[in-house]
């Protein structure tokens, strides 16, 4: 293994000055093309853009000597054994974790301020790096800016030359909103522990906080339930296409719960209901209303199943079901779809969603519905998903509006820009184009928080970049539809409005491409963006 030791102890006192210096910018050594490649990545380059930064100093040099050092708290030492453990591959530094004081090397500390929930400072100077934050999500999260602020190459997992500086200065930062995002669908296409592990490895990068797990749909059931167990060994055996599916056990979904929460963010799962219902109907024949089950589907339709909405056996399973996924769910959120339900009427859905919401809220979750639940009569403390585009009727757009108003709030994620399953451009061979083509400056260059006409601000609680998966099958597939469209949600969804600046966005946009390519993350080369040459 290489180990870079030419490091500030065994260089003589006032070259490792100059050296310092030079990474500084205060002078750069001509236009070396090694003096370039040292200089550190600014404090600004980071996404999403942090709440305010403040550059200066000399930087931070991670070094065979650097040690993370955390509060003498399990859950900091954790977080701190979660950074060393990316930084040891590709720096080949030992990078031991122990706990205590002091201001030399890498610090994670919890204190009293004025950070929020999620928010920290992050100080860089000659004697180290110190994140601070009052709570452990803050920690975490600086952890994330922390390694953006390295070169690319700590990602990946064999030993790189370095140096790993880190720029001087000062980051403090807090979200805009508390709810930052991303759907996966499971169901179209099935995808494992694993895979979803990956996503949500990308997910945290970005800060994102909530990962919702589209579970159910016509095309499949991929959660285990016990009290119905032919939803997830039948309704979960096939997919769009008509590949094997797959589901999770209860087992599996608690790994990915808990993965997350080690990232954290929260799982925000999803039964759809009542429409987008076909594999639990072609489970159980007492479920429809003329008591036959139909087939599996493996087709790309929508709105051609619903539940039986004046039978008491609905409610049945609904109660057994949201009491299964609610106790494996630490989350607080259930979400119940409630989506082009083309095959229920009106009233049937009314009817449908007055006596849903409660079983929610009897197990001790808050309801989550798509946009149309505001036609019906929203819980209180209900969370609305809009998933309108530009051309959505007015009609529609005032009757979220009016839910917002009147208390329901909002979690956005309009098609035409934050779809990741839109295709970019007519070339684009994944994806589908129903709402149009979402290159990536439409996808980020809007402002959630003015977006939709006659809602308050206030009532915009977050964003969510949601991938349904009816033509991916692979984590290639959902990366290359996510990337480079997902960090631009997160950076919606995490930065004030006051930085938000296309041209500049598109520059710090291109620098996270280096670090793509070590994590090994296919992406879309937008002409859009200033990519660095590959
Ligand atoms: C949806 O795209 N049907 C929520």
């Amino acid at each position: 293994m290489r180990r870079d030791h030419s490091t500030t102890p065994r260089t003589p006192r006032i070259l490792g000055a100059l050296l310092l210096v030079a990474a500084a910018g205060v002078f750069t050594l001509g236009s070396a093309p090694a003096a370039e490649a040292a200089a550190p990545t600014p404090l600004n380059r980071v996404i999403p853009a942090p709440a305010s930064v403040q550059s200066g100093g000399a930087p931070y040099r991670i070094t065979w000597a650097t040690g993370v050092r955390v509060d003498d708290s399990a859950e900091v030492r954790r977080i701190g054994t979660y950074l060393a453990g990316i930084l040891r591959p590709s720096t080949g530094y030992r990078l031991p974790v122990a706990t205590g004081g002091g201001a030399r090397g890498i610090q994670l500390h919890l204190a009293q301020g004025d950070f929020g929930a999620e928010g920290y400072r992050l100080h860089s100077g000659p004697a180290g790096v110190t994140i601070t934050a009052s709570a452990p999500a803050g920690l975490f999260h600086g952890v994330q800016t922390l390694r953006q602020l390295l070169p690319a190459a700590v990602e990946k997992k064999t030993v790189q030359p370095g140096p790993w500086l880190i720029a001087g200065g000062t980051i403090e930062d807090r979200p805009r909103y508390s709810y930052r995002g991303a759907m996966l669908d499971v169901s179209r296409h099935f995808f494992t522990v694993a895979q979803v592990k990956r996503y949500i490895d990308q997910l945290a990068l970005y800060k994102i906080n909530e990962l919702h797990l589209h579970l159910s749909d016509d095309q499949g059931w991929r959660i285990a339930i016990d009290s119905w167990p032919r939803l997830a060994t039948y309704g979960g055996s096939t997919e769009v296409g008509g590949g094997k599916g797959g589901y999770f056990t209860k087992a599996q979904y608690r790994e990915i719960v808990d993965y997350a929460a080690s990232r954290y963010l929260e799982v925000v799962p999803e039964i759809d209901m009542p429409g987008h219902t076909n594999a639990a109907l072609a489970s159980y024949a007492e479920l429809n209303c003329d008591g036959v089950a139909p087939p599996l589907y493996t087709g790309t339709q929508v709105g051609f199943s619903s539940l039986c909405v004046p039978k008491q056996v609905t409610y049945d399973f609904v109660d057994d079901v949201i009491r299964e996924l609610a106790a494996i769910t630490p989350g607080r959120y259930l979400h119940i779809g409630g989506d082009e339900a083309h095959s229920t009427s009106h009233a049937d859905y009314v009817k449908f969603m007055d006596r849903v919401q409660p079983i929610v809220a009897e197990y001790g979750k808050t309801v989550i519905g798509w946009h149309q639940i505001t036609g019906a009569h929203p819980a209180k403390g209900a969370l609305a998903q809009y998933w309108g585009v530009d051309g959505t009727s007015a009609a529609e757009k005032a009757q979220v509006a009016q839910a917002a108003q009147n208390g329901t709030g909002l979690i956005l994620s309009p098609a035409d820009r934050l779809y990741l399953d839109m295709k970019y451009t007519s070339s684009t061979k994944l994806g589908t184009k129903w709402a149009g083509y979402v290159e990536v400056q439409r996808s980020y260059d809007w402002n959630p928080g003015a977006y939709l006409p006659g809602a308050p601000a206030s009532s915009v609680r977050g964003v969510e970049a949601p991938l349904w998966s009816e033509t991916l099958k692979t984590s290639a597939d959902i990366e290359y539809m996510a990337f480079p469209r997902l960090p631009g949600a997160a950076e919606l969804a995490w930065s004030p409005a006051s930085t938000h600046d296309w041209n500049a966005y598109k520059v710090r946009l291109a620098a996270q491409a280096p670090r793509w390519d070590a994590l090994g993350i296919g992406y879309y080369r937008s002409p859009q963006v200033p990519w660095p040459k590959s």
